[in-house]
């Protein structure tokens, strides 16, 4: 009998087997455009690019013209084959689209890039998996080459964002029964064993910057443009 304590772990590999979408805040070409431009701008240049966790390339599409070689990567099909459409419509011809994860993805490359960068996707590794990706990442990087992490959740914002602390008619006693159902949510996700909270695991700047620093990176630190609750760490070598 299938129990609390029995249920098989959840596996975000699972979870995103059948997505087909990157769960932007809004999925129109208008936004998912400005959205781009931002991380466009953080990127900096570069001519080669490694998009990991490219989900169905509703970023991607966009940073095919403005580099020579691009390579896309997920560990999910249904995500990997909505953006092989993608790039089909566009005619796109420098894109490689990867089938993997935060391991075997270093095994299937071949040349190193100028650009590593992963959109709302440490929130669904572990701090080991942050750590070694990292560390793998390096190796596969250029001389002047960057990580560049975009929309990691921040814990502390996020709490606020969840109370409604960004909306415009916030009201802290309407916030009350909102924690409450939170906190129950919470407790029934970990009797299901489900992740606490869908969105997955938020993380502080200080804790990327910490493993960063002891891979031998910096870290910049940028406000998300368009998420309240989202940050930007942007990794150059010492
Ligand atoms: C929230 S979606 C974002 C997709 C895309 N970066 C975007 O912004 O549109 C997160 C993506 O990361 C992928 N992902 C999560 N963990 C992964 C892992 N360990 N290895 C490979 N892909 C992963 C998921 O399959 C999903 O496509």
């Amino acid at each position: 009998m299938e129990t609390a304590f029995n249920k098989p772990k959840f596996s975000w590999q699972e979870y995103f087997s059948d997505k087909k979408k990157g769960g932007h805040r809004y999925s129109t070409e208008e936004f998912l455009f400005k959205e781009a431009r931002e991380k466009l701008f953080h990127l900096r240049g570069g001519r080669s690019l490694l998009d990991f966790g490219c989900g169905a390339g509703e970023l991607l599409i966009y940073y095919v013209p403005n580099y020579e070689r691009i390579v896309g990567a997920d560990f999910s099909s249904s995500m990997l084959f909505e953006a092989e459409k993608k790039m089909w419509q566009q005619n796109y011809k420098n894109v490689d689209l990867i089938l993997a994860d935060d391991e075997t993805i270093w095994e299937k490359l071949s040349l190193p890039f100028d650009r590593i960068t992963a959109t709302a996707v440490v929130q669904y590794l572990t701090p080991q998996q942050i750590d070694a990706f990292i560390r793998h990442a390096s190796e596969y990087l250029n001389e002047d080459g960057k990580i560049v992490f975009f929309d990691i959740i921040d814990p502390r914002l996020y709490s606020l964002w969840k109370m409604g602390w960004f909306s415009q008619n916030f009201k802290l006693w309407k916030t009350l029964p909102k924690t409450g159902f939170g906190l129950l949510r919470q407790t029934s996700a970990i009797l299901k064993n489900r992740p606490r909270d869908i969105i997955g695991d938020a993380y502080s700047p200080y804790f990327i910057e910490q493993i960063a620093i002891d891979n031998g990176f910096k870290m910049e630190y940028v406000k998300s443009m368009y998420y309240e609750y989202r940050y930007h760490a942007i990794l150059s070598r010492n």
